[in-house]
This record gives C-alpha cells, structure tokens and sequence, in this order.
C-alpha cells in the first residue's frame, strides 16, 4: 500500500462530515471567548480529521517563526487544534531575572491560540533544564526550605498567570533516568523525591480545572523507566495527589525498534488516568533513504494509532513542524528529517500517513462518543 494518498480521496471520506472542532470534554473549562479571525480548517485538515475522532492534534510552537513566518502561521493555525510552547513558558523564559516575569512571548502564543480555536498543552513547571542562570548558580547554596519556596513560588505565579487559559500542563517533566532511577538533579538533592507531589499540590492549588500530566521520554517502551514511572504515578493517585495524566514524549529514531506503546497507553489508563503523546518526532541517519522514510512513516502511523485505540489518550502532539526548525540536528549530528513538513514547510510522507490513519479512524469515538 502506497502512503503516498492522493488529497482527493481524503477529502471524498470526510465530504459532508464538516470541519467543525469538537470540544475535549466538558471537565474543561473553555479559555475566555477571543475575538475569532480565523478560517474554518480545510475538511482534510489533520484537525478537522482528529476532531471527528474527539482527538486533539497539536504540535509544538517556535514563537520567532510565528511572529515572522506567514506559511508557518498558516500551517500552525489550520492543521492543528492544540499548541505547545516549545520554549517560551520553560522558567529560564519567563523569569530570566529574579523576580521579574517576562511572560509575553508565552501569553501571545496563548493569544493566537484562542483566535484560533486551540487548546494550549502547558510546558514545562519543573524540569532540570533550561533553568535561569541566576537560579543554577544559587541553588547549590541555598537550604532545601530556600530552594522549596522558590520553586512553589515559580509554580504557583506560572500556573496562576495563565489560570483558565491551560489544557492540560506538563508539571513535572523527565524527572527519571533511563535505568528506573530518579534524576539527580536539584530537586531530588536538596527537596528529596516528595518535591514531585508537591508540584501537583501547588500546581492544582493555582488552577484546580487545568490537567495535570507528568511528562518523559522513552516511557513509549516497557521497561525500568516505564516502570518507573508507572510506581510513581500509581503512588500518587493512591495518595490523593491532583495528578491527571502521562504524557508520552514520543522522540523515536529509526534506528531502534518501535515502542509497544499501545500496550503502556493501556497499563497507564487503567489507573484512571489520561493519556497522551506529548512530543512526537522520528528521527533518521540523513540522508534519508526510502527504506527509513518508510520507517518514519511506519513510527508516525503506529504512534497516532496507539493513541486513537485508547479512549484516554486525549491529544497526539508533534514536537515542532518543518524539519530546518527541529531540535534534533543540534543533539543528535548527522539525523534529522524528523518532522511531518520538510525543509520548504511542504507535507512530507509523514503527514500524509497522519491523515490517512485520522481518515480512516474517523468516526471512533467521536462526537457522540468522546474520549475520556
Ligand atoms: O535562549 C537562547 C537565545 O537567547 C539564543 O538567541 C538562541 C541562539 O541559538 O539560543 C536560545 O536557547 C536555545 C533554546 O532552545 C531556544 O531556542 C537553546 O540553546 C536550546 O538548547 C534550546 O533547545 C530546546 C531544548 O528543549 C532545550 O533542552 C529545544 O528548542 C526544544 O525543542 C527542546 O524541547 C525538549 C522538551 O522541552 C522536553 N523534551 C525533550 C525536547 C527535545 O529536547
């Protein structure tokens, strides 16, 4: 079977079914109503396609290219129904200086959300990364009181800034090694492990109807990190603390096998909690061969399936569009082409199996039969 689908045929399997976004769940509550310029998604749109799923289909945003970029715009706006900040909610963003916000790059992706009827995926609370510099250099001398107040102070002004604005927030993001064990990082020095389910409690405190997700990589696959991770989080829930989901990062590379992922979407949901993948990219050794596109399309396919087969998995969001903007050249030399638009912002193989599968899926559950 070729991937390569021609656009007529998706659009004769969703003529009629209109492009109208559904709404993810009434738990929800709505973003306050924005001034709405937009257009209506094309019927062959991936979002217009999820929607007839209940799937919310997102991707990360780089706000220098939204501000600067027309066709980038275009694409954010049309095929997508939820955004992610890829950088600019991240802390060393949004308090560069000690005590002083700079929340603008943040509340104008929140903006174009709303005029264009997207949910926004919050990203990221608490994270070893992207730290401020003033805060990396002050940590190792500070008291665990010292450090616990700042981070609650970080997590409840973030959280309540943009309350009733966030869909589900990343709260605590990789806080796992590959091997099972907490990151030693300075939450775990000098906080020990209960600084996790304080960041829930915080987090919940500031906006008790935001999702609450912890967030990782490699969790795709079962094993010590999966497992990990699922202790925590059934740990959590029995203890009464506000978590609501797992996202599943997704950052596949061709050179490994595919993640039984459908199988940890399940064991995770079974907790009673929401799913999602969070970040997904497929990287390949460049140049790119027909054999690992099909390869890439295979990880796309596969990945957007496993969500659609569980009614818990409430988004699919990919880690950026167009593969001259993806993080992945900068960490991993000589890989690339990860992303569904290639380097000119044209849909590549990738983003045409991502309709195809959302075509094909159409209709379960959908409107009458939403994810839950
Ligand atoms: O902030 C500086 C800016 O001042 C400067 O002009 C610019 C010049 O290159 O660099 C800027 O910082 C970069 C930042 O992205 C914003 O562009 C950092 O060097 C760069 O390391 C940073 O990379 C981001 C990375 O997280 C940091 O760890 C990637 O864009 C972003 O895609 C990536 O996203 C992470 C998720 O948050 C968590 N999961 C893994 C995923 C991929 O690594």
């Amino acid at each position: 079977m070729s991937f390569r689908l021609r656009a007529g045929l998706i659009t004769t399997a969703v003529i009629g079914a209109g492009a109208v976004i559904l709404s993810q769940g009434a738990a929800f509550a709505a973003p306050p109503a924005a001034p709405s310029h937009h257009s209506p998604a094309p019927a062959d749109s991936l979002r217009s396609l999820a929607a007839q799923s209940g799937l919310r289909i997102g991707t990360a945003i780089n706000t220098d290219l939204l501000a600067s970029n027309d066709q980038y715009r275009a694409i954010a706006a049309s095929q997508f129904s939820s955004v992610t900040p890829e950088n600019v909610m991240k802390w060393e963003v949004v308090e560069p200086t000690q005590g002083t916000y700079d929340w603008a790059a943040a509340d104008r992706l929140v903006a174009f959300a709303q005029q264009n009827d997207q949910l926004v995926r919050g990203h990221t609370l608490v994270w070893h990364s992207q730290l401020p510099a003033w805060l990396t250099a002050a940590a190792p001398s500070m008291t665990p009181d010292q450090l616990r107040a700042i981070l609650k102070k970080h997590v409840v002004d973030e959280v309540t800034h943009f309350k009733g604005k966030i869909w589900q927030w990343d709260v605590v993001n990789e806080a796992f090694n590959d091997d099972g064990t907490l990151r030693d990082s300075i939450w775990l020095q000098k906080l020990g492990p209960g600084y996790i389910a304080d960041a829930f409690r915080w987090a919940h405190q500031a906006d008790p109807k935001a999702l609450l997700f912890y967030n990782d990589y490699n969790i795709e696959f079962t094993g010590p990190k999966s497992n990990a991770v699922y202790q925590l989080v059934q740990d959590l829930k029995a203890r009464g603390v506000p978590i609501d989901g797992v996202g599943f990062q997704t950052h596949l590379d061709t050179q490994y096998p595919l993640p039984d992922l459908l199988n940890n979407l399940q064991r995770f949901s079974k907790l009673g909690l929401k799913v999602a993948e969070t970040e997904v990219d497929v990287r390949t050794t460049l140049p790119v061969t027909p054999v690992e596109q099909n390869a890439q399309v295979a990880g796309y396919t596969t990945t957007l399936q496993a969500c659609l087969a569980v009614r818990a998995c409430l988004s699919y969001t990919v880690w950026g569009f167009g593969d001259a903007y993806s993080w992945v050249p900068g960490v991993f030399p000589g890989e690339g082409a990860a992303t569904i638009y290639d380097e000119n912002l044209q849909p590549k193989p990738e983003y045409t199996a991502l309709q195809q599968t959302l075509a094909l899926a159409a209709g379960t559950p959908g409107r009458n039969n939403p994810r839950r």
